[in-house]
């Protein structure tokens, strides 16, 4: 291997991205450096997502385009979910690639990069079997304000339409003493927000004595000293209890958002997910929220073209949209995934059909936002700032309610442009979009 250097490339969700973070960390721990392209490494990793087909394909893509580079000495891993989900069958399919390892065996990463630098072509890490989760001080964390804490790993859940609990293993959750103790090292490093990860974030379960559940977790998170917005994603309708908004309500630390995958409109088709809750379950946590102390967004996910999804549960569907007038959602077209209980369902939808469902749905949802952002003009939010869109002459932040707001700030004479990267500023809203708003600070630095 040449020089130890690395590139890694992750897709999927945050959990992968963290994940990365702490794969990055180890690999520097060991004496390997970052590079930039993959042609400039003699490690190349992809750090994988196979939620859906098209995310699983592009991987393959990747290391199709790489082939060649192979013969000059270059090692390839595969890591993450579709290394979890097809396991060997990569080394038939990519014979250049020299490892091959799942998220919940991470813990051995440092024992599988001793094996590749002995010239091992054929390492692997594709058991499940752990009560593990992956804690390592060694997270290499890019975003200096924003960091995440995995709390729990895995699903327990068996959702017919979902990989995540063949690729990411049963559930186990962290101490709630090694997720505080992450928590106040983060805030005596300077992050001032936090967002919790977890699969089933809000199934999360201290392991020790003290027993916490995801309620306490948040309400103790949220008085570390040092942290002004804590957000945490996803959670699972059937384990959000009233509680959550009880703490949420009790310490604005905790960010005015709420996301809570509902998947359809339609009882029966939950029913059919085996997601565990029926709509009218659903809307009561909705109302939970609602009618909380302070107003919250809520956000999304909807799958259209679930097998058996009639025209009549799409219009429950629409109807509940309609009923909740969600902030923003994603929506994706039903993917059959190996190993779940949905590929065996007959009465597929035609890719046609999913795709105009999923067209009527995205514009339903673009109208409900265009209305419900226009209602914030005039208001003023605080926003975390993120950067800058140097070509638009913009900030760009981020409120508490997970809107981008983007603003304009004139640099007050005297003061130069400092870098607002990280600072917490008040922002008056002039405009809306459908996916994000535009405003002006007036405060000076
Ligand atoms: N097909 C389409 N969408 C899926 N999701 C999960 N599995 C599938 C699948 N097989 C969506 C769900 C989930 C989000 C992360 O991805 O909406 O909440
Ligand atoms: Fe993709 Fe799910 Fe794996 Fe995240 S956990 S990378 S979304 S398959």
């Amino acid at each position: 291997m040449s020089g130890k250097t690395f590139y890694i490339e992750t897709f999927g969700c945050q959990m992968n991205v963290h994940d990365s973070e702490k794969v990055i960390g180890t690999l520097m721990a060991q004496g390997y450096a970052q590079v930039e392209t993959p042609e400039a490494a003699g490690l190349v990793l992809y750090n994988t997502c196979s939620i859906r087909d098209k995310a699983e394909q592009k991987v393959f893509t990747r290391l199709q385009n790489f082939k060649r580079e192979a013969g000059k000495g270059k090692v390839f891993g595969v890591l993450g979910c579709v290394a979890q989900q097809e396991g060997e069958k990569i080394f038939d399919r990519a014979p250049h690639v020299s490892l091959v390892a799942g998220s919940a065996s991470y813990t051995r990463l440092g024992e599988m990069l001793v094996q590749l630098e002995a010239g091992n072509r054929r390492v692997t890490g594709l058991s499940l079997d752990t009560g593990e989760t992956f804690d390592t001080p060694f997270t290499r964390r890019d975003n200096p304000h924003r960091a995440y804490i995995t709390i729990i790993e895995g699903c327990d859940k068996s959702c017919a339409y979902c990989v995540v609990p063949f690729t990411r293993g049963p559930e186990r959750s962290r101490t709630s003493e090694s997720v505080m103790a992450e928590a106040r090292r983060l805030a005596e490093q300077g992050y001032t927000e936090i967002q919790l990860l977890g699969q089933n974030v809000n199934s999360y379960r201290d392991p020790s004595p003290a027993a916490w559940d995801f309620a306490t977790l948040l309400a103790r998170i949220a008085e570390v000293a040092g942290i002004r917005r804590v957000r945490y994603t996803t959670s699972h309708p059937r384990d959000f209890v009233k509680a959550i908004v009880d703490a949420m309500d009790a310490n604005p630390v905790l960010c005015d958002h709420v996301h809570l995958p509902v998947q359809s409109g339609s009882t029966r088709v939950l029913a059919s997910m085996d997601r565990l809750y029926t709509r009218d379950d659903y809307m009561r946590r909705i109302e939970w929220i609602k009618t909380a102390r302070r107003p919250y967004s809520i956000t999304t996910d909807i799958i259209v073209g679930f097998p058996g999804e009639t025209e009549e549960d799409f219009q429950q569907t629409l109807d509940l949209l309609d009923q909740v007038q969600y902030d923003s959602l994603f929506s994706f077209k039903y993917s059959p995934r190996p190993n779940t209980a949905a590929l065996a369902m007959g009465d597929r939808v035609p890719e046609e059909e999913k795709q105009r469902r999923l067209v009527i749905l995205q514009e339903k949802q673009r109208a409900i936002q265009i209305q419900r952002n226009a209602g914030l003009i005039g208001e003023t939010r605080e926003v975390l700032v993120e950067g800058r869109h140097h070509s638009l002459g913009q900030w760009i932040g981020r409120t508490s309610d997970n809107r981008t707001l983007n603003f304009t700030w004139d640099s007050p004479p005297g003061l130069s442009s400092s870098d607002l990267a990280g600072k917490y500023l008040p922002v008056l809203v002039t405009r809306a979009g459908p996916n994000s708003l535009v405003g002006e600070c007036a405060t000076v630095v």
